[in-house]
């Protein structure tokens, strides 16, 4: 049964009028994807998170960029390391009167997604960006000189999914500061991190991780494996929420992840909404 915002601040595990209509229409997405025989699958190595569960996994996030993040089909989509278009590929499902942007580092990736999922419908587009990530792409030019290529208040619903666990914070506070310059008033960044909390990190001590464990300090953050940095990395969630705050964006939405070991949590990552407010 769907309810007034107002009813709704009363008793929030009711649905609003809008709530329910948008995952009216993500239900339906995930059967067209469900059946889909012509669904758009990575088979070539080298393709950035082509692993077999690559249709699985977006379409988890399509839901949860729905449900938590509140996406319309008609949004404007900025995917910032969009890799191997495991996002867009479930967003050709979804969207409807919207756009889709993805742009990445890895120039493999992108030809792919421009191959398979770009060719299937003019609103989506792919971007090759040339910055430094040892772990994706080796570059003269750094992150931190990077605009995202998308105009100020642009973009309704911008998405950072396994992308800030390969970065360092003084990046991840420049690509914060980005998509709070794209976004407009009221949109949303739904990013994933591992964030380190008082939770999770007694949690990790614990139980030493679940998949991943950071045991290294580098860089003011937590890593898994020093001769790999960006292969993994934990931020600690005091001055990743001072970097949200000076990007001018507000945490909605903070669902802690299970790497930690955490029993119950949504997905392996912690899923974040950050949203710039409305004007
Ligand atoms: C683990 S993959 C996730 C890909 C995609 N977001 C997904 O969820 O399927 C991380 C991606 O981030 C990209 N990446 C790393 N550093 C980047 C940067 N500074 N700017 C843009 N993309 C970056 C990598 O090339 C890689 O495709």
């Amino acid at each position: 049964m769907a309810v007034s915002d107002a009813a709704q601040a009363q008793r929030p595990g009711l649905l609003t009028a809008a709530q329910e209509r948008r995952a009216r229409l993500a239900l339906a997405a995930l059967q067209r994807i469900a059946a889909a025989e012509d669904y758009p699958l990575p088979s070539e190595r080298g393709v950035v998170m082509a692993t077999p569960q690559f249709r699985d996994i977006g379409m988890e996030f399509l839901w949860y960029f729905v449900a938590e993040g509140g996406l319309e089909p008609d949004h404007s989509v900025l995917d910032i390391g969009c890799g191997g278009g495991r996002m867009a590929a479930a967003l050709l499902y979804y969207l409807d009167g919207g756009s889709y942007h993805g742009f990445d580092i890895h120039a493999e990736s992108i030809a792919w997604c421009e191959r398979s999922i770009a060719v299937r419908d003019a609103r989506f587009r792919f971007e090759h960006v040339d910055v430094d990530n040892p772990a994706y792409h080796s570059s003269p030019r750094s992150a931190l000189d990077l605009a995202f290529p998308a105009a100020g208040d642009s973009i309704d619903f911008a998405v950072a999914t396994s992308l800030f666990t390969h970065m360092f914070s003084e990046e991840v506070g420049h690509y914060l500061c980005q998509a709070a310059r794209v976004l407009r008033p009221g949109g949303a960044l739904f990013a994933t991190a591992f964030l380190l909390t008082p939770a999770s990190l007694s949690e990790l001590e614990r139980t030493g991780g679940y998949v991943v464990s950071f045991p290294h300090e580098h860089r003011g953050s937590l890593i898994a494996d020093p001769q790999r940095p960006e292969a993994a990395v934990a931020h600690f969630a005091e001055p990743f929420n001072a970097l949200v705050a000076a990007a001018g964006l507000f945490p909605e939405r903070h669902l802690a992840g299970s790497w930690c070991g955490q029993r119950g949590a949504v997905n392996l990552q912690d899923i974040l909404v950050l949203r710039k407010p409305a004007a």
